[in-house]
């Protein structure tokens, strides 16, 4: 079976250069994988309001909010590669892209009795209008969500100065296919 890649975007624009990235990687994958991509800014998709039952003894792996993430937590957790992709606005994800990590907590326990998450392989695509410094934070951060929830970090797509032609640039078509290539043999 072809290897599911799903892709949760927070971009707001879906023709704008985080998209154009996300269509670049897609495409690398080809026919090689089933890729599907998840725009999370036009979806219903609530901040976690650390009700805790999810913690608690009913906490099933299933969060007690019910929006579109309910649809998203059986992408992600068929998914064999997620790639989280956002523009860094304020050094950070985009809000959309936040709250849908926020969200996974509740596929974990914190006593131990649960981890839904555990081994999932998980990379990130990021478009900046500076240097990628900028999205050291977020990648950071994601780095340290898999550290912790105990996935499997598989590395970060960064393109600084965004612009569809910067993407297209040669450079950037083979570090394109070079993070494809390293999602695939993982
Ligand atoms: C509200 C906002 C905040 C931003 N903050 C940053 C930033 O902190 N650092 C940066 O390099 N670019 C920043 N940018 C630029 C975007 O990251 C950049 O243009 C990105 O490629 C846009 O992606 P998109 O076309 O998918 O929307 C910001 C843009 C917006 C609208």
């Amino acid at each position: 079976m072809a290897m599911r890649v799903r892709i949760f975007n927070g971009t707001p624009r879906k023709n704008g250069n985080t998209a154009a990235l996300t269509r670049r990687i897609a495409e690398e994958f080809g026919d090689r994988a089933d890729v599907k991509e998840f725009f999370l800014y036009d979806m219903n998709i609530k901040g976690c309001r650390n009700c805790g039952i999810c913690q608690g003894p009913k906490g099933d792996g299933t969060c007690s909010i019910k929006d579109d993430m309910t649809a998203l937590y059986h992408e992600f957790l068929a998914a064999d590669v997620v790639i989280i992709a956002s523009p860094i606005y304020m050094w950070n994800f985009t809000a959309c892209t936040k709250a849908f990590l926020d969200r996974l907590h509740c596929l974990f326990r914190d006593d131990g009795s649960l981890n839904l998450m555990l081994g999932k392989r998980i990379a990130v695509a990021t478009t900046m209008g500076d240097d990628i410094y900028v999205a050291a934070s977020a990648v950071n951060a994601v780095e340290f969500f898999c550290q912790y929830f105990e996935c499997k970090y598989c590395g970060a797509i960064a393109i600084p100065y965004a612009s569809k032609e910067q993407i297209a640039r040669p450079l950037y078509r083979e570090t394109i296919k070079d993070f494809v290539t390293s999602l695939e043999n993982r």
